[in-house]
């Protein structure tokens, strides 16, 4: 049984209802969008399987809801107007989906915008199917529905670095390379398709510059003021294969205008505490 469970900050504007609601509005990109919807005065509600952290009085209403278990959705959606659906978890991303799209239905059919990633089609990861799963799932919806594809964020290709260095040697892929995005711009792009009409699939976001693996691990050391050897692996197999053959790029959409050094230059500066 669906509890209301929605918090609604004090600050509501009279006359101001109808939020967008925002999926996994506590990871990396749906901060991002929470944080651009907010600073354009529209009104957003968070939905988390947490509960709200005591003392966040941010212009949000924020919805415990659960969309692997399928719990606290009908109150999530209860009177939103467009979902940016960001929320993922590699183990149940379809079934998720499903969850929400029957939540949505029941809701009114609010427009349902999607992230997507680059390549889904051509690159035989696991969580890539379920992607494209999921993508089906909305197309086949009934509910007007927006589909973005974008690459990999700057934060996820500076991760696969970050998460080996206390190993000798950092590892990449041989031969592959990645393209990757500003979740900020990301972010601005989601918002500039919920404030449109429904458009389906639209063309393909990714970032400025198509770099080497090792390359970009190279870039991140330097910026983490780390020494380690790069070393390329050549892996065999269908999907290093795809990857080496550029499945993960789109070149001809390189609109993201933020380099993955200015990127890396934001994100040690001593503020920003990722060293
Ligand atoms: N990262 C990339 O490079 C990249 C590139 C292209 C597209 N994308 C897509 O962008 C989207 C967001 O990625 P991200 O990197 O921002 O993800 P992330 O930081 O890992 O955040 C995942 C979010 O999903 C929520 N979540 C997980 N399981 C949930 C569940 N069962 N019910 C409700 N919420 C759940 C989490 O919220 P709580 O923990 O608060 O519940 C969290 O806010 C994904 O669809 C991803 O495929 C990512």
């Amino acid at each position: 049984m669906d509890r209301p469970s929605v918090d609604k900050p004090s600050m509501d504007k009279p006359g101001v209802d109808e939020p967008v609601l925002v999926t996994g509005g506590t990871g990396t990109l749906g901060r991002a969008v929470v944080a651009r919807l907010l600073a354009d005065g529209v009104p957003v509600r968070v939905m988390s399987r947490r509960a709200r952290r005591a003392g966040d009085d941010a212009a949000y209403e924020w919805a415990v809801a659960d969309l692997a278990k399928g719990t606290g959705l009908d109150a999530a959606l209860a009177g939103v107007r467009t979902v940016v659906h960001c929320a993922t978890n590699a183990r149940n991303d379809v079934v998720a989906t499903r969850r929400l799209v029957e939540a949505a239905r029941r809701a009114g059919s609010p427009h349902l915008v999607y992230i997507s990633i680059v390549g889904i089609d051509v690159v035989p990861l696991p969580y890539y199917r379920s992607k494209r799963e999921a993508e089906r799932t909305i197309q086949a919806s009934g509910l007007p529905w927006t589909v973005l594809r974008t690459t990999q964020f700057h934060d996820l290709v500076a991760t696969m670095t970050t998460v080996q260095r206390r190993l000798p040697v950092v590892l990449t892929l041989s031969g592959t390379r990645a393209q990757p995005v500003e979740v900020t711009e990301v972010a601005d792009r989601l918002v500039e398709l919920v404030r449109g009409a429904p458009a389906g699939r639209v063309p393909d976001m990714a970032g400025p510059e198509v770099r080497d693996a090792r390359d970009l691990a190279a870039a991140t050391l330097r910026a983490m003021g780390l020494r380690r050897r790069v070393v390329p692996l050549r892996l065999p197999g269908r999907i290093a294969r795809a990857l080496r053959a550029g499945g993960n790029l789109a070149p001809d959409r390189a609109v993201g205008k933020v380099p993955f050094e200015q990127y890396l230059a934001a994100r040690t500066r001593p503020a920003a505490g990722w060293r």
